[in-house]
């Protein structure tokens, strides 16, 4: 069931009021508090049980004043801006004085994001009368697959009243899928525009719109978890196996008896899903990432000793997916081979 605009006008007065409110947006679900309260921003992290140093990005209404957020707008960022927004993309610039620091992890920079998702603008705009920020990470416990839909956030936090949730607002299930993308913008002069995380949209769309190479992150780089080895995990191990080795991996899984749960996406695999707990993802690299999250979040409930996933084809289309799967299957590595062995 979606919102009704007395949903939102609730959930606008629940965010003045410092609760905290899980809000649909084109990417994943968000976890919203009032950017402008510290105290607001302080029980996201402790709901999220997230180290109190990872800053949070601050969704903004279209249009939005963006020097209440950020003491400088590079050309870059309005280039961005200007293509991308409303949208699944991330600016990191440097903050504005009034910004609390518990909402940028105690660093000089800010995240900023306008979300597309008609419901997240509807909401944004009757916040403070569009004015204000909603500090707002994935609504999922720290290191787990992020929400793709209201019933995922029901999953991690409880129902609204029952924990620390004060309201969720259902937009249906998110259109991208995973995570925005990230651009670093705040040191242009030295290391040009950083990609911190691949998303919503590809480098190749990036580079086009700033018409130079986008760099990857160095150790200097702000800190951004989604870019922690080990992330968006299930709580059963994941094993990423290439599509020419799966075959013998599911042959000798069965051999030992091996509970085996597999997402896979080849046209050649859909002999092997008939017969096992498995999920046939789409061979389109949008169509998968808008299935990811919930397909894992399924594959998860089966308990299986091991959730396998083909490998997807390695070319830039790819790039946001391919993030994803290798940090939910970083903590399982070695977990194959003890279940082949
Ligand atoms: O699509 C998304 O970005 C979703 C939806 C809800 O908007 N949000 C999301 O938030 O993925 P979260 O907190 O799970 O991941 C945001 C990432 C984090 O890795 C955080 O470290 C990084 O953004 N980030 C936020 N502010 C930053 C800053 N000032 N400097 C560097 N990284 C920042
Ligand atoms: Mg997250």
């Amino acid at each position: 069931m979606t919102s009704s605009t007395e949903d939102i006008r609730a959930a606008a007065r629940l965010l003045e009021a410092g609760k905290l409110v899980a809000i649909p947006t084109e990417t994943v679900y968000g976890l919203a508090a009032d950017a402008g309260n510290p105290d607001a921003v302080a029980a996201i992290f402790t709901a999220k049980g997230r180290p109190s140093n990872h800053p949070v990005i601050v969704h903004v209404a279209r249009d939005a004043d963006l020097s209440r957020w950020a003491s400088e707008i590079p050309q870059e960022a309005h280039r961005l801006i200007e293509a991308f927004w409303p949208g699944p993309l991330t600016l990191i610039l440097p903050r504005a004085m009034n910004v609390p620091l518990a909402v940028t992890g105690g660093q000089d920079s800010v995240g900023l994001r306008c979300p597309s998702h008609p419901l997240a603008q509807a909401l944004l705009k009757e916040f403070r009368s569009g004015e204000g920020g909603l500090a707002a990470p994935s609504a999922n416990r720290f290191g787990r697959v992020s929400p793709t839909t209201a019933q995922h956030v029901i999953d991690e936090f409880g129902a609204p009243g029952t924990g620390p949730l004060a309201a969720v607002l259902d937009g249906g299930q998110s259109d991208v899928g995973i995570e925005s993308t990230i651009v670093d913008l705040t040191r242009l002069a030295t290391h040009g525009p950083v990609l911190l995380r691949p998303g919503g949209i590809s480098t190749a769309e990036l580079e086009r719109v700033l018409g130079c190479a986008m760099s990857t992150p160095d150790t200097a780089a702000p800190r951004v978890s989604g870019s922690l080895d080990a992330h968006y995990a299930p709580h059963t191990p994941v094993a990423l196996v290439a599509s020419s080795m799966l075959d013998e991996v599911l042959r000798h899984l069965a051999q030992k008896h091996r509970h085996v749960a597999l997402m896979a996406w080849s046209e050649s695999s859909a002999t092997r899903l008939a017969a096992l707990t498995s999920l046939r993802m789409p061979a389109d690299p949008q169509a998968y990432a808008h299935m990811l999250y919930a397909g894992l979040r399924e594959l998860d409930a089966e308990r299986a000793d091991i959730i396998l996933v083909e490998q997807p084809p390695a070319a830039g289309a790819w790039q946001g997916v391919n993030d994803r799967l290798r940090r939910a299957a970083f903590d399982s590595t070695g977990v194959l081979d003890k279940l082949l062995a």
